[in-house]
Protein backbone atom coordinates (compact mmCIF):
# COMPACT_ATOMS: atom_id res chain seq x y z
CA UNK A 1 0.00 0.00 0.00
CA UNK A 2 1.22 3.48 -0.68
CA UNK A 3 0.03 5.81 2.17
CA UNK A 4 -0.21 9.39 1.28
CA UNK A 5 -0.45 12.23 4.15
CA UNK A 6 -1.29 15.83 3.68
CA UNK A 7 -1.56 18.65 5.88
CA UNK A 8 -5.82 19.24 4.41
CA UNK A 9 -8.22 17.08 3.08
CA UNK A 10 -7.71 19.89 -0.26
CA UNK A 11 -4.45 18.84 -0.66
CA UNK A 12 -4.66 15.35 -0.51
CA UNK A 13 -7.63 15.46 -3.00
CA UNK A 14 -5.60 17.21 -5.32
CA UNK A 15 -3.50 14.66 -5.57
CA UNK A 16 -5.75 11.69 -5.82
CA UNK A 17 -7.27 14.06 -8.66
CA UNK A 18 -3.92 13.62 -10.32
CA UNK A 19 -3.91 10.25 -9.82
CA UNK A 20 -7.20 9.42 -11.47
CA UNK A 21 -6.54 12.24 -14.26
CA UNK A 22 -3.58 10.19 -15.01
CA UNK A 23 -4.94 7.30 -15.86
CA UNK A 24 -8.28 8.71 -17.48
CA UNK A 25 -5.24 10.37 -19.69
CA UNK A 26 -3.39 7.15 -20.14
CA UNK A 27 -6.30 5.13 -20.93
CA UNK A 28 -9.08 7.25 -22.60
CA UNK A 29 -11.86 4.26 -22.71
CA UNK A 30 -10.93 3.45 -19.15
CA UNK A 31 -13.31 1.73 -16.60
CA UNK A 32 -13.53 3.58 -13.25
CA UNK A 33 -15.14 1.94 -10.41
CA UNK A 34 -16.70 5.21 -8.40
CA UNK A 35 -17.71 5.91 -4.69
CA UNK A 36 -20.66 8.14 -3.12
CA UNK A 37 -20.59 9.83 0.33
CA UNK A 38 -19.09 13.38 1.44
CA UNK A 39 -15.35 11.88 0.66
CA UNK A 40 -15.36 11.92 -3.00
CA UNK A 41 -17.07 15.37 -3.28
CA UNK A 42 -14.24 17.67 -3.60
CA UNK A 43 -12.33 14.90 -6.21
CA UNK A 44 -15.52 14.61 -8.42
CA UNK A 45 -15.19 18.99 -8.08
CA UNK A 46 -11.50 18.57 -8.86
CA UNK A 47 -11.62 16.43 -11.77
CA UNK A 48 -14.87 18.47 -13.87
CA UNK A 49 -12.50 21.84 -13.22
CA UNK A 50 -9.47 19.67 -14.98
CA UNK A 51 -11.75 19.26 -17.77
CA UNK A 52 -10.94 16.19 -18.69
CA UNK A 53 -12.58 13.86 -21.68
CA UNK A 54 -14.70 11.12 -19.97
CA UNK A 55 -16.54 10.35 -23.52
CA UNK A 56 -14.75 6.78 -23.58
CA UNK A 57 -14.62 5.97 -20.29
CA UNK A 58 -16.84 3.17 -18.59
CA UNK A 59 -18.32 3.98 -14.80
CA UNK A 60 -19.45 1.19 -12.52
CA UNK A 61 -20.77 2.96 -8.94
CA UNK A 62 -20.34 0.64 -5.68
CA UNK A 63 -23.14 0.49 -4.35
CA UNK A 64 -26.87 2.01 -3.84
CA UNK A 65 -29.72 2.17 -1.58
CA UNK A 66 -32.86 -0.29 -1.81
CA UNK A 67 -35.56 0.53 -2.31
CA UNK A 68 -35.29 4.56 -3.41
CA UNK A 69 -35.66 5.30 -7.05
CA UNK A 70 -33.04 6.42 -9.01
CA UNK A 71 -35.03 10.01 -9.27
CA UNK A 72 -34.66 10.15 -4.92
CA UNK A 73 -32.74 12.97 -3.84
CA UNK A 74 -30.62 10.66 -1.59
CA UNK A 75 -30.18 8.45 -4.07
CA UNK A 76 -26.69 7.43 -5.27
CA UNK A 77 -28.49 7.97 -8.90
CA UNK A 78 -28.90 11.54 -8.01
CA UNK A 79 -25.29 11.75 -5.83
CA UNK A 80 -23.45 10.86 -8.94
CA UNK A 81 -25.52 12.95 -11.80
CA UNK A 82 -25.87 15.97 -9.43
CA UNK A 83 -21.67 15.82 -8.42
CA UNK A 84 -20.14 14.45 -11.52
CA UNK A 85 -22.12 13.18 -14.31
CA UNK A 86 -23.96 16.20 -15.03
CA UNK A 87 -20.48 18.23 -15.70
CA UNK A 88 -18.72 15.99 -17.89
CA UNK A 89 -19.03 14.59 -21.33
CA UNK A 90 -19.64 11.01 -19.80
CA UNK A 91 -21.85 8.97 -21.83
CA UNK A 92 -25.26 8.25 -20.66
CA UNK A 93 -24.92 3.93 -22.23
CA UNK A 94 -21.71 3.86 -20.18
CA UNK A 95 -23.07 4.64 -16.61
CA UNK A 96 -23.79 1.93 -14.46
CA UNK A 97 -25.02 2.41 -11.11
CA UNK A 98 -26.56 -0.83 -8.96
CA UNK A 99 -30.48 -0.92 -9.58
CA UNK A 100 -32.17 0.16 -5.72
CA UNK A 101 -35.28 -0.84 -7.09
CA UNK A 102 -34.56 -4.14 -9.03
CA UNK A 103 -37.22 -6.94 -8.66
CA UNK A 104 -34.93 -9.65 -8.73
CA UNK A 105 -32.20 -8.45 -6.52
CA UNK A 106 -29.81 -11.55 -6.55
CA UNK A 107 -30.05 -11.66 -10.59
CA UNK A 108 -29.36 -8.05 -11.06
CA UNK A 109 -26.10 -8.67 -8.76
CA UNK A 110 -24.78 -11.18 -11.17
CA UNK A 111 -25.76 -9.10 -14.46
CA UNK A 112 -23.49 -6.14 -12.98
CA UNK A 113 -20.95 -8.67 -12.37
CA UNK A 114 -21.03 -9.90 -15.81
CA UNK A 115 -21.23 -6.43 -16.63
CA UNK A 116 -17.79 -5.17 -15.46
CA UNK A 117 -16.68 -8.19 -16.40
CA UNK A 118 -17.62 -7.66 -20.29
CA UNK A 119 -16.23 -4.21 -19.99
CA UNK A 120 -12.95 -5.61 -19.32
CA UNK A 121 -13.09 -5.24 -15.07
CA UNK A 122 -12.79 -2.12 -13.23
CA UNK A 123 -9.46 -0.09 -13.74
CA UNK A 124 -9.02 2.14 -11.11
CA UNK A 125 -11.78 1.60 -7.98
CA UNK A 126 -12.71 4.55 -6.10
CA UNK A 127 -13.05 4.06 -2.23
CA UNK A 128 -13.82 5.90 0.79
CA UNK A 129 -14.16 4.25 4.17
CA UNK A 130 -16.77 4.10 7.03
CA UNK A 131 -16.33 4.92 10.52
CA UNK A 132 -16.56 1.32 11.32
CA UNK A 133 -13.75 -0.06 8.08
CA UNK A 134 -16.73 -1.11 5.44
CA UNK A 135 -16.00 -0.27 1.88
CA UNK A 136 -18.67 0.16 -0.62
CA UNK A 137 -21.26 -1.19 1.65
CA UNK A 138 -19.24 -4.24 2.71
CA UNK A 139 -20.16 -3.83 6.75
CA UNK A 140 -18.20 -5.47 9.47
CA UNK A 141 -18.36 -9.41 9.14
CA UNK A 142 -18.42 -9.25 5.32
CA UNK A 143 -17.28 -12.52 3.86
CA UNK A 144 -13.64 -10.91 2.34
CA UNK A 145 -14.43 -12.63 -1.11
CA UNK A 146 -17.81 -11.51 -1.65
CA UNK A 147 -19.07 -10.89 -4.54
CA UNK A 148 -21.94 -8.06 -5.57
CA UNK A 149 -25.17 -8.63 -3.44
CA UNK A 150 -27.72 -6.86 -0.92
CA UNK A 151 -26.17 -5.77 2.73
CA UNK A 152 -28.39 -4.79 5.53
CA UNK A 153 -26.85 -1.30 6.96
CA UNK A 154 -25.71 -1.53 10.67
CA UNK A 155 -27.17 0.59 13.08
CA UNK A 156 -23.86 2.85 12.94
CA UNK A 157 -23.83 3.29 9.52
CA UNK A 158 -27.60 4.71 9.41
CA UNK A 159 -26.15 6.81 12.04
CA UNK A 160 -23.76 8.29 9.99
CA UNK A 161 -25.51 8.94 6.99
CA UNK A 162 -28.64 10.26 8.60
CA UNK A 163 -27.39 13.93 8.16
CA UNK A 164 -27.81 13.00 4.21
CA UNK A 165 -31.57 12.15 5.11
CA UNK A 166 -32.25 14.09 7.39
CA UNK A 167 -33.40 11.89 9.77
CA UNK A 168 -31.88 8.07 10.95
CA UNK A 169 -35.49 6.39 10.28
CA UNK A 170 -35.52 7.66 6.87
CA UNK A 171 -32.06 6.08 5.86
CA UNK A 172 -32.80 2.21 4.08
CA UNK A 173 -32.02 -0.63 6.02
CA UNK A 174 -30.76 -2.71 2.46
CA UNK A 175 -28.40 -1.24 0.03
CA UNK A 176 -26.81 -3.45 -3.40
CA UNK A 177 -23.00 -2.86 -2.82
CA UNK A 178 -20.04 -4.76 -5.09
CA UNK A 179 -18.56 -7.15 -2.90
CA UNK A 180 -14.68 -6.95 -1.47
CA UNK A 181 -13.78 -10.09 -3.92
CA UNK A 182 -14.97 -7.58 -6.65
CA UNK A 183 -13.28 -4.77 -5.20
CA UNK A 184 -10.12 -6.99 -5.20
CA UNK A 185 -10.55 -7.86 -8.76
CA UNK A 186 -9.54 -3.93 -9.87
CA UNK A 187 -6.65 -2.67 -10.87
CA UNK A 188 -5.49 -0.30 -8.64
CA UNK A 189 -7.44 0.94 -5.81
CA UNK A 190 -7.70 5.22 -4.21
CA UNK A 191 -9.02 4.83 -0.88
CA UNK A 192 -9.63 8.44 0.00
CA UNK A 193 -10.21 9.30 3.70
CA UNK A 194 -10.43 12.67 5.73
CA UNK A 195 -11.67 13.39 9.46
CA UNK A 196 -10.55 12.16 12.77
CA UNK A 197 -13.30 10.29 12.50
CA UNK A 198 -11.99 7.85 9.96
CA UNK A 199 -8.51 7.89 12.11
CA UNK A 200 -9.62 4.50 13.69
CA UNK A 201 -10.55 2.79 10.85
CA UNK A 202 -7.57 3.42 8.76
CA UNK A 203 -5.08 2.68 11.11
CA UNK A 204 -6.36 -0.77 11.50
CA UNK A 205 -7.33 -1.09 7.70
CA UNK A 206 -3.58 -0.25 6.93
CA UNK A 207 -1.66 -1.49 9.74
CA UNK A 208 -4.06 -3.93 12.03
CA UNK A 209 -4.65 -7.99 10.85
CA UNK A 210 -6.55 -8.69 7.84
CA UNK A 211 -10.32 -9.14 9.41
CA UNK A 212 -13.73 -8.87 8.26
CA UNK A 213 -14.14 -6.68 11.48
CA UNK A 214 -12.31 -3.78 9.15
CA UNK A 215 -13.55 -4.83 5.81
CA UNK A 216 -10.93 -2.50 4.35
CA UNK A 217 -7.87 -4.21 5.58
CA UNK A 218 -8.84 -6.57 2.82
CA UNK A 219 -6.87 -3.96 1.20
CA UNK A 220 -3.87 -5.31 2.39
CA UNK A 221 -4.01 -8.17 0.14
CA UNK A 222 -4.42 -6.30 -3.00
CA UNK A 223 -1.19 -5.64 -4.86
CA UNK A 224 -1.60 -1.56 -5.70
CA UNK A 225 -3.44 0.38 -3.44
CA UNK A 226 -3.12 4.41 -3.15
CA UNK A 227 -4.46 5.83 0.35
CA UNK A 228 -4.92 9.25 0.25
CA UNK A 229 -5.40 11.01 3.50
CA UNK A 230 -5.37 14.32 5.78
CA UNK A 231 -3.40 14.86 9.06
CA UNK A 232 -6.72 13.88 11.03
CA UNK A 233 -7.26 10.43 8.82
CA UNK A 234 -3.83 9.34 9.16
CA UNK A 235 -3.18 10.74 13.10
CA UNK A 236 -3.48 6.84 14.50
CA UNK A 237 -1.21 5.33 12.47
CA UNK A 238 2.15 3.93 14.21
CA UNK A 239 4.47 4.78 10.84
CA UNK A 240 3.20 8.08 9.80
CA UNK A 241 6.96 8.82 9.70
CA UNK A 242 7.92 6.18 7.99
CA UNK A 243 5.05 6.89 5.15
CA UNK A 244 6.20 10.60 4.83
CA UNK A 245 9.73 10.11 4.22
CA UNK A 246 8.44 7.24 1.22
CA UNK A 247 6.28 10.07 -0.13
CA UNK A 248 9.03 12.63 -0.30
CA UNK A 249 11.57 10.41 -1.74
CA UNK A 250 9.44 9.21 -4.72
CA UNK A 251 11.52 8.53 -7.57
CA UNK A 252 10.73 11.05 -10.12
CA UNK A 253 9.37 8.30 -12.64
CA UNK A 254 7.01 7.32 -9.80
CA UNK A 255 5.36 10.29 -9.08
CA UNK A 256 1.65 11.39 -8.79
P1 LIG B 1 -18.41 9.35 3.85
O1 LIG B 1 -18.73 7.79 3.80
O2 LIG B 1 -17.56 9.63 2.64
O3 LIG B 1 -19.72 10.03 3.77
O4 LIG B 1 -17.66 9.59 5.12
C1 LIG B 1 -17.73 6.89 3.50
C2 LIG B 1 -18.30 5.51 3.45
O5 LIG B 1 -19.26 5.22 4.18
O6 LIG B 1 -17.78 4.68 2.69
Amino acid sequence: MEIIIQPTAEAATKIAARLVAGVIREKPAAVLGLATGSTPLRLYRELVALKLDWSRLTTFNLDEYVGISPQHPQSYHSFMWDNLFRHVNVSVKNVNIPDGLANNIPAFCESYERKIFSAGGIDLQLLGIGTDGHIGFNEQTSSLASRTRIKTLTPQTRKDNAHFFGSEEQVPHHVITLGIGTILESRHCLLLAFGKKKARAIAEAVEGPITSMNPASALQLHSKVTVCLDEEAASELKLQDYYRWVFDHKPGWQKI
